[in-house]
């Protein structure tokens, strides 16, 4: 799959592509990813790419025009048409980074690694916003990363980007560690169990700390009825609304509470 990604500052995700397990996804080709500088396509002697919003107010818009013409070089570039024709199916969808969008969740991060997805092509708006008009002639979907505000897309593009990557074949170390993760509704949807590793006993702060012993018992069968209650604790104490939604889809019954 392919992510093309319109930014005003690519130095900013470049580095993210060459570090980490994830690594292996762009360098190995399962997911490439192309860096669009949007000042590129604009004009002028300062290559202006915002402007003071209509109507008054504070900050600046990012300009249509530079972001539609970057749109059409990445589309033409992917062999496309360089505009969709008005009511065909989405081709490669463009989804524009913004505290508008939908919230990012496992089930939209696994929509886009989908072996049989395109990938996207990913707007990053910066200072108050991007011109409504581009956004309703381009853009299929909007991805928020939570409820507060950043200065960019970029970084949320980089979140999308690492979890798409982690999913695909080949890229954990071990490959059952992505159906383990936390929120995998093909597991349960719940949060993960807490993680141990050696030193048995830990001098902490607070004196020396043990690991619980069913996790040094060998007993595979123990092991992962305690993961599983650790889980469940974990996802009431913390997220209970997952822990209901668990329920509901009947992955957690009343005798896993037990
Ligand atoms: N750009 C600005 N705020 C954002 C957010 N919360 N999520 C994604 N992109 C953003």
């Amino acid at each position: 799959m392919r992510f093309d990604i319109i930014t005003l500052f690519p130095e900013l995700i470049e580095p993210y592509l060459s570090a980490g397990v994830t690594r292996r996804a762009f360098a190995g080709g399962a997911v490439t990813v192309r860096l669009w500088p949007l000042r590129d396509h604009a004009d002028g002697h300062y290559r202006r790419v915002d402007d003071r919003p209509f109507g008054g107010g504070p900050g600046m818009v990012m300009m249509a025009e530079p972001l539609y013409r970057c749109w059409r070089a990445i589309r033409v570039d992917r062999g496309l048409d360089a505009v969709r024709a008005p009511g065909a199916p989405v081709d490669v969808p463009t989804v524009l980074f913004s505290p508008a969008g939908e919230r990012l969740t496992h089930a939209v991060v696994a929509r886009y690694a989908a072996a049989d997805a395109p990938g996207a092509i990913l707007v990053c708006g910066r200072y108050e916003g991007v011109d409504q008009r581009f956004i309703d002639a381009c853009v299929d979907a909007q991805i928020s990363l939570g409820d507060f505000v950043l200065s960019g897309g970029e970084i949320a593009a980089v979140a999308l980007l690492d979890a798409v990557a982690r999913l695909q074949p080949g890229v954990l170390g071990d490959a059952a560690s992505a159906e383990q993760d936390s929120f995998n509704p093909a597991v349960d949807g719940l949060l993960d169990c807490p993680h141990y590793t050696r030193p048995e006993v830990w001098e902490g702060p607070h004196g020396p700390a043990g690991v619980p012993p069913v996790l040094l018992s060998g007993h595979h069968g123990q092991i992962a009825s305690w993961r599983r209650a650790q889980r469940l604790l974990a996802t009431a104490r913390a997220r209970p609304d997952l822990l209901a939604e668990a329920r509901a889809r009947g992955v957690v019954t009343p005798a896993d509470e037990r």
